[in-house]
């Protein structure tokens, strides 16, 4: 089943609450939650306390993006702040292992990110264990970039890995997704996108969502 997550991080930071709520309205089934520490990526948004604060502003899934160094010492403060799923960087860990078990130990989904320059196979030892892996199509930072050619190939790649290891992560896309591209990247195996200025942009939200789904 395809899916498509806004990211918060084109949304209108003054009033985030009924940012999230128009994005229910527009019948987003996930909201994607872009968290950065200005460390691991060159750009801070907001943290675990911000993001309790609008939980209650959006009924689905809570997909959580962790720009950041340490998410061990994190990923808790976000299980309990409402995350539904947490995606941490493998670029960002020593012991991907450890937080992958941690955070599902909090009873959360445990996703793991891919920058545009890491390859497919560093994550393919630890497939098994994750809910979701999420291929990065811009570096990770800013909103508004544009896709980076290659991506769609390492989405096949990734959707090859998982078939052959019987794995049963879904597959992410995030990153400079628009009506232009969003059929390539289904096409090749992935089933949530991630679109930050394609739906916050648009003066229909709901009707762009609708034609992300059926390009
Ligand atoms: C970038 C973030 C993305 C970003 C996507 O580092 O992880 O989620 O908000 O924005 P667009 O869809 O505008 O590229
Ligand atoms: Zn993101």
């Amino acid at each position: 089943m395809i899916k498509i997550s806004p990211s918060i991080l084109s949304a209108d930071f003054s009033q985030l609450g009924q940012e999230a709520r128009k994005m229910q309205q527009a019948g987003a089934p996930w909201l994607h939650i872009d968290v950065m520490d200005g460390h691991f990526v060159p750009n801070i948004s907001f943290g675990a306390p911000v993001m309790k604060c609008i939980r209650k502003d959006f009924d689905g899934i809570f997909d959580v993006h962790l720009m950041i160094s340490e998410p061990l010492r994190y990923a808790k403060d976000f299980a309990k702040a409402g995350a539904d799923i947490i995606t941490v960087h493998l670029e960002a860990t020593e012991d991907p292992r450890a937080v992958i078990e941690l955070i599902k130990k909090c009873g959360v989904k445990a996703g793991m990110s891919i920058k545009p320059k890491t390859p497919v196979s560093a994550i393919v030892p630890y497939l098994n264990d994750l809910d979701l892996v999420l291929i990065m199509s811009v570096e990770p930072g800013f909103g508004g970039q544009s896709f980076i050619e290659g991506s769609t190939e390492k989405v096949a790649e990734l959707k090859r890995e998982i078939d052959r290891c019987g794995s049963q992560a879904v597959i992410e896309i995030d990153g400079g997704i628009t009506l232009d591209n969003a059929a390539e990247v289904y096409a090749a195996g992935c089933e949530v996108l991630v679109a930050g200025s394609t739906v916050f942009a648009s003066p229909d939200p709901e009707a762009t969502i609708h034609k992300l789904l059926n390009v």
